[in-house]
This record gives C-alpha cells, structure tokens and sequence, in this order.
C-alpha cells in the first residue's frame, strides 16, 4: 500500500465498486458520487490522482476538473469516458487532464493509466527531493561584496577544483573561517562525500590520537571492545575539516603529517596500514608562526596543512560588507522568529559601520539576532542594536594611540597634519616600490585607482 491518494467520482456505482477494490490494495481509494461532493473533500484530503467521470449529475467532469487543478495545480485527472464523448475528452486534455480511460472500464488498461499517472507523481517528488537537497548542499551562503572577499570567493573556485590539496585557512575568530571550509567542500569534486569536523580544541588531548585515527578493540583500557573508525576514515572521500588546528598535541601533529605525506595511518594499537583519500582543510585564529618560533607547532605541518593558504580579513578591514551581512542576518531572523521588520533605521546604519568589531562577524550575527528577537517597531533602531551608547565613545577609541603626538593647547590644523601624513607615506611608498605605482599602491592598502587619485591631489596641494 502506498500513501498515494485516489479520488473516484462516478455515479454509477458498479464503476465506484469495481475501481475501488480493484485498487484499494494498493492505493488510498475514496469514491464520490458527484464532483461537488469530491470538492467538498478536497481541502481536507487532497488526492494525488482523480478517476473522474465526464457524464455527472450536476457539476459535470470537464466543469469539475478546472475546479480540482484550482485546489491543486499538480493534481492528475483520468477522464473516465463513454466513447461518443470523444470531443469532450479532447476538451478536458486541452485543459490539463493527464488522460482518459473509456466505459466499459478495462482493468488492466486501468491498473496501467493509474500506475504511469502516479509514477509521474513519484518522479516530481523525487526531483523536487533533489532540488530541495541541492539547494540546501549549496547553501553555505557567503555574503560579502568587497574587493577581499571576492578575491577569496574567486580564488576558492580555483583550488577547490583538486580533489586532496590541503587547505589552511587564517583568520581572527568569527570572521567565517567554518563557513569557507564548508563552502570549499561544496565547490569540490568530493561533495558528494562526507565533510567531517574535527575541533581539534575540544577534544580531550589524550583522546584526540584515537579519535582522529581510531583504535583496535582493547587498544588501551576504557577502549571500547569491538574497536573504533576514526575520524579521518569516516571522511573517506570527502573533506576532513580540521578547526583550531593550532591546538593538536605534539604527538598528533607528527602522526598527522605523517598521514598527510602519504595517505596511510595506523589505528591506535594497531599494526595494519591504513589508506584513505580526503581533502584536509584546517584552520586557525592562533598565531601559527609564534607558534613555530615557540617550538609549539611543527613548521613541517604548517607547510603541509597550508599548501594553500586563505587569509580572511577581519570585519573592520572589509568594513563595507557589514550593511550587507546585517540586512542578510535581519532576514534570516525574521524567518526564524516570524518577523516581519522591514530594515535598519538610518541612524543605526551609520553606527554599525562606526563599530569596531572585536567578535567580527559572529559578533554581528548575534547583534542581529538580539535586535530582531527584542526588536519592537518595523526598522531596527540603534536602541534594538544596543549601539546608542557607543555611539560617541567608539570614535573616542583613537584618543590614547601611541603613533601620534599629543594635541597641543593651541590646537591643530587637522587638514595640514592630514596632508603632511599623506605626502609622508606616499612618498616613502613610491621610494619602496621604486616608483612601481601598482605596488606603491599595495603598501598602502589602496586601489591602483584610488592611489593615482590621492597622489594627483596631495602633489596639487
Ligand atoms: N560572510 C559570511 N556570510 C554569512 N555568514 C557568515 C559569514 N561569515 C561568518 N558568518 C557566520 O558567522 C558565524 C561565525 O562564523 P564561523 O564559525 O565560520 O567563524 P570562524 O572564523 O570559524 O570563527 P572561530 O575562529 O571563532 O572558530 C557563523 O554563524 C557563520 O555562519
Ligand atoms: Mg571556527
């Protein structure tokens, strides 16, 4: 029995019978005598398939069958027909029924009209149930505009194309670091595969070994007795995403470069070699090279993990996507909450591109997610983002920085002291780079264009 639902609408009931028990072993069957009495049920009981006849007391069938695809647009119709109605059936056809079976009612010819209707149904579910999963396995939706994320989005594209080259990915907590490993996983050959996090930080320390490489039954004692698959083997085919990389013990740091250079480990406690293929990404927002220099992570693996390296910029560095991520994270809380606010006041915009974010954009995301929950009127106020306060004492943040000497009683001509800073670096940036304007540009952080720009107007001044 399957959960498909039939509609028979016939008035004779030696048809009702006949379809009904011909099917009913198979199908959830419910019969009617008129098409008004099928409607009735309709809401309640919406079929898959209609068997509906053409001659009808009152409403007739091609009057009924608009009627049924209004309810239901996908809804299929079998038009049971007398032969000399052969016009009428071309009619409903035009109109969407699917096909047409005639009286005297064949059932085998039946049995088969029914199970090709149905297993169209079936098709459409099954394409739906795929779109469905391709839209969601696409979902890691990385919003950002600027210049830095684009070069990245582009640059993933790229190496995500290999099946196994190690990634590792940099960047200070909460500026999207899991959200590019998943993203890396989608784009590549393996994502069909498994993508398997490892936070390296919050296992155990003397049970990370065994949990990334398994372990033989009765390897140590608490082992369990039939043995364990390891992390690395349940990301066969697929990516190992290895998060807060930094913290792995020394002895899993070895055992892991190991496996990286050739594909093979061994199971705790074991002696059999191991293969498996998988595409590691790591990341990190510890300071790998301080740690190297402290001897605490292995420069051979850092030149394995990062065979290629993202850096992700902090939220204050790409300052302009944040607009951007907060009008993204509104909608996606008014879907969670069932809100319906419809943006950000104007003034809360101008202090969310103020703020300096130390949480980045996890921090935002849960700034967003607060001021939706709470918020009150149909725009977020900076009142909702808890950001009034701020306001002056974020541009007040400056007041103690050690580069610049303190303002004198008198006072200063900002404008001058503005100009004098910019001939300063742009000069030294043009001796640096040996008159290269491109990499001049560089040094400062500037746009090829935006340079030429500043230059032209700092040497008019
Ligand atoms: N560009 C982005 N677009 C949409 N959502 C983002 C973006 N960047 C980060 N997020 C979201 O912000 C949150 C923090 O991101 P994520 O966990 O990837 O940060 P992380 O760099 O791994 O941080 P940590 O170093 O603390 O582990 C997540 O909920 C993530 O979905
Ligand atoms: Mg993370």
């Amino acid at each position: 029995m399957t959960e498909f639902v039939i509609y028979v609408v016939d008035d004779e009931p030696t048809i009702r019978e006949g379809v009904s028990s011909e099917l009913e072993d198979d199908y959830q069957v419910f019969s009617f005598e008129t098409a008004e009495d099928a409607l009735e049920a309709f809401p309640e009981n919406p079929p898959d398939l209609i068997l509906l006849d053409i001659e009808l007391p009152g409403m007739n069938g091609t009057e009924a069958l608009p009627k049924f695809r209004a309810l239901k647009a996908d809804v299929l119709v079998i038009m049971i027909t007398a032969y000399e109605d052969i016009k009428l059936v071309i009619s409903s056809m035009k109109q969407g029924a699917r096909d047409y079976i005639v009286k005297p009612l064949h059932m085998e010819a039946l049995e088969v009209a029914v199970a090709n209707a149905l297993e169209t149904i079936r098709l459409r579910k099954e394409i739906a149930a795929l779109q469905e999963k391709q839209i969601r396995e696409n979902l890691p939706c990385f919003i950002g505009e600027s210049e830095a994320i684009h070069d990245i989005m582009d640059y993933i594209g790229m190496v995500a194309k290999s099946p196994d080259t190690p990634i590792l990915i940099l960047g200070d907590t909460g500026t999207g670091k899991e959200l590019i490993a998943a993203t890396i996983h989608h784009k590549s050959p393996n994502f069909e595969g498994p993508l398997v996090t490892v936070n390296c930080a919050a296992i155990p320390k003397d049970l990370l070994e065994s949990e990334l490489f398994g372990y033989e039954k009765g390897a140590f004692s608490g082992a369990s007795a039939t043995g364990k698959r390891g992390l690395i083997e349940a990301a066969h085919n697929g990516t190992l995403f290895l998060d807060e990389v930094g913290d792995l013990n020394p002895e899993a740091q070895a055992k892991l470069l190991r496996f990286m250079e050739s594909g093979e480990f061994y199971k705790v406690g074991s002696t059999v070699k191991q293969t498996v293929k998988a595409r590691i990404v790591s990341a990190t927002n510890r300071d790998l090279d301080e740690m190297i220099t402290n001897n605490t992570f292995r420069k051979d693996l850092y030149f394995r993990l990062g065979v290629v390296k993202i850096q992700v910029p902090s939220l204050n560095e790409r300052k302009e996507d944040t607009i951007l991520l907060a009008r993204y994270f509104l909608q996606v809380f008014n879907e969670k909450f069932g809100k319906a606010l419809t943006g950000i006041d104007e003034r809360a915009v101008e202090l969310l591109k103020l703020y300096v974010w130390s949480g980045n954009v996890r921090e935002l995301k849960n700034m967003m997610e607060r001021a939706v929950l709470t918020a009150r009127g149909t725009e977020l106020t900076p009142e909702d983002l808890g950001l009034e306060k701020i306001d002056r004492g974020r541009v007040m943040e400056g007041i103690d920085d050690k580069r610049f000497p303190p303002l004198p009683p008198t006072g200063i001509d900002i404008t001058e002291v503005r100009l004098s800073l910019d001939r300063f670096y742009f000069g030294k940036a043009m001796e640096m780079a040996k008159g290269n304007e491109t990499r001049a540009a560089k040094l400062l952080n500037l746009k090829h264009h935006t340079f030429r720009y500043q230059l032209k107007k700092i040497s008019d001044a």
